[in-house]
């Protein structure tokens, strides 16, 4: 077992990695407290014992398509109309998707109720569950609405990783790499660095606790320097300014968030080097890993130059309308930057 703190301002939070700890899970449902839980119809059938020990359940339906206001409303009328009180206890069972949504739920019903994140997919067990992201979708654009609402604890079981599909196994690969790539602005601490773990690891053969256990520790520590992202925390947006402008022209149809991670962060190595900020080792050293790993199945995509800089431009985390990037500037390292050309984002797209 592999246990970790979470010391964000609003509050200070456990997260436990454990293959198995589902049985615990159960055990915890014995306690006295009220529980509700919010899953999805394939964790459903996938979990048929777990989910149905909850006497209350509400199970929305699975796609992030669903990750909608109409969807929230549900979750929000389900939980009023079975009398949710605020000493009562949410528990957010299933990927981001029913994370977002369910911890948004737990934010705003009464002003806030406790939730417990219980992350199934390797994405949510990596990044989404941890930092209190939470919200839904629009038409106007994703994650539009929402809160900054932190978990009670984040419980995260690696055997739920036995029934994930492959292509959703590497949609989180995509972000543990990404954290290898920006470990020094999160972490001095070297023990909890994923560079020289993954340069080592058999793709074929991967110890998931450990890889969990760093990723997790590594955004965690930037969540307890900057919750609400006044600055430090952008960081983690590393490869997906260009991810937000592939997902959004392909539809988010073709690639997975995590493909277009892999193949945006691709595209900001290759920007850092003709930039001068990256030596052509350190550039060939990243196109590897991710090669390594297989998580970028291409990285440049047929489309508008023009559109592709606008859907840039909409990013929410732009400021005052110029393109945020955040690039690599040296191994395990990137910096912020606001003053890159547009003619020079274009050679690379
Ligand atoms: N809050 C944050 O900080 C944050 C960070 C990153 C991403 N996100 C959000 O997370 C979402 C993506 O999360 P995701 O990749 O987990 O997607 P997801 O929740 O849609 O899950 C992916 C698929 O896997 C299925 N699934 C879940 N657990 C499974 C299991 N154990 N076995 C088999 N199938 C399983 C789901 O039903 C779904 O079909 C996006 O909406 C994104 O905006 C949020
Ligand atoms: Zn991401």
């Amino acid at each position: 077992m592999k246990k970790l703190t979470v010391n964000a301002k609003t509050k200070n939070y456990d997260i436990t990695i454990k293959e198995g700890l589902i049985a615990e899970i159960l055990d915890y449902l014995q306690q006295d407290k009220k529980k509700f839980l919010i899953t999805n119809n394939t964790l459903e059938k996938l979990y048929p014992d777990l989910v149905s020990s909850f006497e209350n359940k509400i199970v929305i339906k699975d796609g992030e398509e669903y990750k909608n206001f109409e969807t929230f409303e549900f979750i929000i009328n389900e939980l009023l109309k079975r009398k949710i009180e605020r000493k009562d206890l949410i528990l957010a069972l299933g990927g981001g998707v029913v994370g977002d949504l369910a911890g948004f739920a737990a934010a705003s019903v009464l002003r806030g109720v406790n939730f417990v994140q219980i992350p199934t997919t390797l994405l949510s067990q990596v990044d989404s569950s941890v930092g209190g992201k939470t919200g839904f979708n629009t038409k106007y654009g994703k994650n539009l609405i929402g809160a900054f609402y932190q978990p009670e604890s984040v419980l995260i079981d690696t055997n739920f990783l036995k029934t994930l599909p492959v292509r959703e196994i590497k949609t989180g690969l995509g972000e543990v790499v990404k954290y290898s790539f920006i470990e020094k602005n999160c972490s001095d601490d070297e023990k909890i660095h994923l560079s020289k773990y993954l340069d080592e690891a058999d793709s074929n053969n991967l110890d998931f606790k450990e890889i969990i256990y760093r990723s997790v520790a590594l955004k965690a520590s930037v969540v307890s320097k900057d919750e609400k992202e006044a600055g430090l925390r952008a960081v983690l947006n590393f490869g997906h300014t260009f991810a937000h402008s592939i997902e959004t022209i392909t539809n988010y149809k073709k690639f997975t968030h995590g493909e277009a991670v892999a193949m945006g962060m691709k595209l900001a190595f290759e920007l850092s080097y003709n930039l001068n900020f990256i030596n052509k080792e350190y550039l060939d050293y990243a196109f590897n890993l991710i090669d390594k790993f297989n998580l970028a199945p291409v990285y440049k995509i047929e489309c508008d130059k023009d559109e592709y800089i606008n859907i840039m431009k909409s990013d929410k985390k732009v400021s005052n309308s110029k393109i945020r990037l955040v690039l690599p500037t040296s191994k395990g390292e990137v910096k912020i930057f606001d003053n890159i050309k547009e003619d020079d984002i274009k050679k690379v797209l």
